[in-house]
């Protein structure tokens, strides 16, 4: 089994700014920190303005960094050995997956918001699994805005951070995601999920309970949001809202499933595909189910809370259809294994990581079992994360 820090904390910071310093020939530099994420509930409601609840993870993107007096932006990953240059003059979206691709634009969508971003050493080095839906393009980007807003001493609310970053995604990766990672990444509060509401971006605290723990185990079925079958989905889903929207005399361009009920839905079904109207049908219950989590939550009813993570994977799978066979194993597994509450595919989709809700006292052994089972059906090895609800992003301040 994986343990969630091979190295600490501590010893991660070390050895980055042991880098930067040799790379940048400074000693005058910071270090950041933004971390992943899993979701709980509400998944692909975010394009929609809908509702979702994620938890921000043990998981982060560390980057130290310093000002130079040109205009480059010098990188470097100590996770791919490989070195980036950019010219904050000559900034143009790239259109492509490559990780200096997300630090890159998210200077220039910083720039874009009026921000004096200036040239800058940055070393990265990350410990999110890449290719899990964990959302390490989120925590690179957040971890990169949280550096370059310090460097520029300018101040930006977080939600507005979040909204800088995912422009960067869109329109420099080009990659067609939602704001839900960002958010958490940038605002996530320690021991806590977030509704939140992604059209107001506003957010309301679920405690998670010291006597339950998430266990994300990563099916090792790679997940990418820019890999087309994300994108489809989003298509059927604004097919759903624009016929509902036809139906209900409002403005097709703006109109969104979060306002729907599913009475719109079903009063619209005929005037869309089969599939658009299923993908409907997810966003919306999907979205209702964060509301009755947080309520689940408040009253410290963890068994309704497993019970709508099982609900929510069934309408991922059935309606929405965005798991594959390994996620649905890993699911059935981990529902099989005493002090599971529930277990649902967690992020994109089409692979990645499962989340688990489990008694704080059943989790290790929960881990090796689900691990070992999944091994035994497979022959895969899963990596398995018992996590802990971390803080959003910030400056690290080693003692
Ligand atoms: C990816 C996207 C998010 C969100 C989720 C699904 O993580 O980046 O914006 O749409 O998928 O909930």
């Amino acid at each position: 089994m994986t343990k969630v820090e091979e190295k600490s904390f501590e010893q991660r910071v070390w050895s980055l700014s042991d880098e930067h310093r040799k790379r940048s020939g400074t000693k005058d530099f910071r270090v950041f920190q933004a971390p992943g994420r899993v979701n709980l509930l509400g998944e692909h409601t975010d394009y929609s303005g809908g509702f979702c609840m994620p938890a921000a993870l043990n998981f982060n993107t560390l980057v130290a960094a310093n000002p130079r007096s040109d205009t480059l932006l010098r990188m470097y990953s100590l996770d791919f050995k490989h070195a980036a240059e950019f010219d904050l003059k000559n900034l143009q979206p790239q259109g492509k997956e490559e990780w200096s691709s997300y630090p890159a634009g998210v200077a220039w969508s910083l720039g874009q918001r009026g921000v004096k971003v200036g040239g800058a050493d940055l070393t990265f080095s990350g410990n999110v699994p890449l290719g899990a839906g964990l959302s390490s393009s989120a925590s690179i980007e957040v971890a990169t805005a949280t550096a370059l807003l310090a460097l520029a001493d300018a101040e930006m609310p977080q939600p507005r951070v979040a909204l800088a970053c995912q422009k960067a995604e869109n329109d420099f990766v080009g990659a067609p995601c939602g704001i839900m990672d960002q958010f958490i990444s940038a605002c996530g509060v320690k021991d806590n999920a977030l509704a939140i509401d992604t059209r107001a971006l506003t957010l309301e605290l679920a405690p998670i309970p010291a006597d339950l723990r998430l266990v994300v185990c990563n099916s090792m079925v790679q997940h990418s949001v820019g890999d087309g079958k994300y994108g489809a989905r989003r298509k059927e889903v604004e097919e759903a809202a624009k016929a509902v929207a036809r139906k209900l005399g409002k403005d097709e361009a703006t109109y969104q499933l979060r306002d729907a009920t599913l009475q719109d839905l079903f009063a619209a079904k005929d005037d869309m595909s089969h599939e658009a109207f299923l993908r409907g049908r997810h966003v919306i219950t999907d979205s209702e189910r964060v509301h009755l989590g947080v309520a689940a939550l408040r009253t410290g009813d963890a068994r309704v809370f497993g019970a709508l993570m099982a609900d929510a994977h069934a309408s991922f799978r059935d309606d929405f259809a965005a798991s594959c066979d390994r996620c649905d194993l890993l699911v059935r597994l981990a529902m099989s294994l005493e002090g599971c509450l529930g277990s649902r595919l967690t992020g994109g989709g089409f692979g990645g990581c499962t989340v688990s809700l489990v008694e704080t006292a059943k989790a290790e052994t929960f881990a090796k079992a689900l691990a070992h089972r999944y091994r035994e059906a497979t022959n895969v090895d899963p990596a398995v994360f018992v996590c802990k609800i971390a803080d959003g992003a910030g400056p690290v301040e080693l003692e």
